[in-house]
């Protein structure tokens, strides 16, 4: 069931979890997505950057997707379908193609043009009945064209964002996107804290899910982190057992070379690594 992230996220903050976003990025992993939230009975949020929008031939040929197999696979748990880091122009063209929800992600803004571009495009996704995420600070490392400096957010500012009526903040708390460096420091707290208290009943939002250690996941969510960005991390699943069926063989024996066999074993690492960040985030059960 396509639904906007506003009450699912209300709930999973309310409720102590957090619900995941998974990157999307052809049929195969939105099926795979879809399925898994189905079997783990969880609300779902599916991720699509604007690189992966132009890859799938439009972000109207997603909405069309993403609608016609929810209705197909008779999804019943929340799902809502997201833009990922979108431009204003982007936030617009997911408007208008039957997005659920858009991110505009203003932080390379100065804060008063990151201020006035978010007020807007609030208006305007509110109008339509979509959620809205804004961005405060930067996530660093980059992901699909989009990079960021990896600036920790300031809590005043999150707090002059957060009152405009987002319905959920990310806010750069050393978290990047991409595989973290070995140097990587770990998340700050402190700074998550602080914007916690100043944005006070405001879903924040955790970009960067691949690679971090568990015990910081479950802190952030205690925190007030209540929807988690994965997409790395799936790729390399996907990539992995792919990589494993060729090398083996198998797509020389018989007819392996199909492509419904050739993505199988991909496409089932895509539903075991949600399936267990599910688990991780505990929104399983919890549609
Ligand atoms: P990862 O690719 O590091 O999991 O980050 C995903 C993300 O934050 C999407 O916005």
């Amino acid at each position: 069931m396509i639904v906007n992230a506003t009450e699912m996220l209300k709930k999973a903050l309310n409720e102590h979890y957090a619900v995941g976003q998974f990157n999307i990025n052809n049929l195969e992993w939105t099926k795979a997505v879809l399925q898994t939230a189905q079997e783990q009975n969880s609300p779902v949020i599916l991720g699509v950057s604007e690189g992966a929008g132009k890859y799938m031939a439009g972000v109207s040929t997603v909405a069309a997707m993403v609608r016609a197999m929810d209705k197909a696979l008779g999804i019943t748990v929340p799902v809502a379908l997201h833009l990922d880091h979108g431009s204003y122009q982007g936030c617009l063209d997911c408007i208008e193609a039957g997005f659920s929800s858009i991110m505009f992600d203003g932080s390379h803004f100065d804060i008063d043009e990151n201020v006035q571009k978010t007020k807007e495009l609030v208006k305007l996704a509110h109008d339509q009945g979509l959620s809205i995420e804004a961005e405060v600070g930067s996530i660093g490392g980059e992901e699909d064209g989009v990079v960021g400096t990896g600036e920790i957010a300031d809590p005043a500012e999150c707090k002059k964002i957060a009152d405009l009526g987002v319905d959920f903040l990310a806010a750069g708390i050393g978290n990047i996107h991409g595989v973290y460096p070995d140097n990587w420091k770990g998340l700050d707290f402190d700074a998550l804290e602080a914007i916690q208290k100043a944005t006070q009943g405001m879903p924040l939002v955790l970009h960067g899910g691949t690679g971090i250690p568990e015990d910081m996941i479950k802190k952030a969510i205690s925190l007030g982190v209540s929807k988690i960005n994965v997409n790395t991390e799936c790729q390399l699943t996907f990539a992995a057992a792919t990589r494993a069926y060729i090398e083996s063989g198998k797509d020389k024996q018989g007819k392996g070379f199909d492509p419904r066999k050739l993505l199988a074993p991909g496409f089932e690492a895509i539903k075991d690594t949600v399936k267990e960040k599910m688990i991780l985030f505990g929104s399983v059960g919890k549609a």
